[in-house]
């Protein structure tokens, strides 16, 4: 069999060429990275936890209208994407102060913000992500001021869908964060939500004890990652109930 053509391999996914002409292959590595990838491990299972998540949540907002790259799961760790120009941009949403947040602004962690803010950060790893402001963003040209509009209001859909989802099952989503792609359709072009969801790129919190089932179990030492997403795996009912410790990758498909 030919071997596919690896397009690009990122800290936590690998991009392979797709079987069709503007589809690619997205492949769940269980790699870890945290501050700017200075801290590093091998969590096991955690692609796997990864790829069934963003499935869940990038059909569920398809469901509801919010258009995705997501086409279907292909096994374990891979899913078929549609291809997108990504724009260069993580679009953050808090409902609670936490992180950097809470750093620049000296607001204690778990603050409930007024209303939802939506924050960008320039997709940049030698700067470490800068927080940058809209007048950055049309200045350098990274989007377009409607580029800009639709993508807020994306981006408060995906925080409406996300904080449902996690309430019905007793997490308060503090954060997230999405990265929104463009597509093109005849001369006319719109903008989806591509890359992925899952813990990886959230703060959820348990509502009753405030325990971590995010990113934030690795980057602050708090204990196993894994059983923290297989927990809000199996409260989601993404995977069986009776799971409560991390899948082994062969016991899901
Ligand atoms: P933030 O508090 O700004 O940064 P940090 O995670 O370094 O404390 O992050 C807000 C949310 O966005 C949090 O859930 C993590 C997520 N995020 C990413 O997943 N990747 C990124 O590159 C950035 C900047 C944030």
């Amino acid at each position: 069999m030919a071997r596919r053509k690896k397009l690009y391999e990122g800290k936590a996914k690998i991009l392979y060429e797709g079987p069709e002409p503007g589809t690619l292959v997205q492949y769940f590595k269980d790699d870890a990275t945290a501050f700017n990838a200075q801290k590093k491990d091998v969590i096991e299972g955690k692609g796997v936890l990864n790829n069934r998540l963003s499935e869940f949540f990038m059909n569920g907002l398809s469901q509801i209208g919010v258009p995705t790259h997501f086409l279907k799961r292909i096994n374990m760790r891979e899913q078929l994407i549609r291809s997108v120009e990504i724009i260069p941009l993580e679009v953050i949403v808090r409902n609670y102060a936490a992180g950097t947040l809470s750093e620049r602004l000296g607001l204690e962690e778990g603050t409930l913000l007024p209303r939802p803010i939506v924050e960008f950060c320039l997709k940049d790893d030698n700067l470490g992500d800068p927080l940058v402001a809209e007048e950055h963003i049309i200045a350098f040209g990274w989007a377009t001021q409607q580029d800009l509009d639709d993508m807020v209001a994306l981006a408060l859909r995906v925080n409406d869908f996300m904080s449902g989802c996690m309430l019905a099952v007793g997490i308060r989503l503090v954060d997230f964060k999405i990265e929104i792609g463009r597509v093109w359709e005849g001369d006319f072009q719109r903008l989806i939500v591509a890359d992925e969801i899952s813990p990886d790129s959230c703060r959820l919190w348990d509502i009753e004890t405030g325990k971590k089932l995010d990113k934030d179990v690795f980057r602050r030492d708090l204990g196993n990652l894994a059983d923290a997403y297989t927990e809000v795996a199996r409260r989601l009912g993404v995977l069986p109930t009776n799971a409560t410790h991390a899948v082994k990758p062969t016991l899901i498909n």
